[in-house]
């Protein structure tokens, strides 16, 4: 099925992504979860990497046959390659798309925050965006075809007082990303960087609605943000959408 373009045509993304093998981590909760609900639906098989490998079983049988569960700790390169290798034979050849969701957030002032709690963020939310891409990267370009998604957040332009371990490795996810398109210009092989305001997860713990942060009910819910993913691996392969940035109206 082909996208509508006029009115009364079936829904415009309904097995879209029929055929391709789309890797998502982060996927067991959260926005990484409404990605792969959603790349699901438009007929993609999805890999759902995290590390709760129970949570990730529950929800993946959720999304019925089209999701492969692989427990992954996605900040071990040599965990990401296994991974990585499994979702090849599964898949019978290397993914078409990758979303580098899988992050942590704990917002402290720098002096609080010790160097293995800055190592474990920085491992997280950007070392393992270049495992994957480091993995993906080949394939895709042999086949000429392919997107890598990263999602990245607010505090990957904006620094906030509390953010001394989280901005650090956005910021290093959005040069990241600007990185794999310009080396990517050119060879069919797309990059999106989709960057989320705050938006209603288990991220945020007790932090909602207090300090600083917005209450729950005035954040984006994790579907919009799946919502843009699925936008911009759907546009027309001549079309890279380069950035996208999502905040609650
Ligand atoms: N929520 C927001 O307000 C917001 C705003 C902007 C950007 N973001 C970004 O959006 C992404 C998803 O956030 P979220 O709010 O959905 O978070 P979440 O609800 O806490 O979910 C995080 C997901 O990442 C997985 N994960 C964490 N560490 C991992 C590791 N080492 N290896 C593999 N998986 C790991 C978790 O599963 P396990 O714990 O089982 O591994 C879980 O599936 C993050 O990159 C975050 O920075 C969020």
């Amino acid at each position: 099925m082909t996208r509508g373009t006029s009115p009364g045509e079936p829904d415009a993304t309904v097995a879209l992504l029929a055929g391709r093998g789309a890797v998502v981590t982060g996927a067991s909760r959260g926005i990484g979860l409404a990605i792969a609900r959603s790349l699901a639906q438009a007929g993609a098989r999805v890999a759902m990497l995290a590390r709760g490998a129970d949570a990730l079983a529950q929800r993946s049988a959720e999304l019925g046959g089209a999701a492969l569960p692989v427990p992954c700790d996605v900040a071990d390169a040599a965990a990401v390659g296994r991974a990585m290798q499994v979702i090849t034979l599964a898949f019978g050849g290397a993914p078409d798309i990758l979303v580098n969701n899988a992050g942590i957030f704990h917002p402290r002032p720098l002096g609080d925050i010790t160097p293995d709690d800055f190592a474990a963020s920085i491992a997280v939310n950007l070392n393992a965006a270049f495992y994957l891409v480091h993995a993906a990267l080949a394939p895709m370009r042999a086949r000429g075809r392919g997107h890598i998604v990263t999602i990245g957040s607010v505090a990957d332009r904006v620094a906030y007082a509390g953010n001394g371990s989280y901005s650090p490795g956005k910021f290093g996810a959005r040069a990241l990303h600007d990185v794999v398109r310009e080396e990517l210009r050119g060879t069919g092989v797309r990059a999106t960087l989709v960057s989320p305001g705050p938006t209603n997860t288990d991220i945020w713990g007790d932090l909602a609605g207090t300090g600083r942060f917005p209450p729950r009910e005035a954040m984006l819910d994790a579907g919009a943000v799946a919502d843009a993913v699925l936008y911009a691996v759907t546009r027309a392969d001549a079309v890279n959408v380069d950035e996208l940035r999502l905040s609650a109206s």
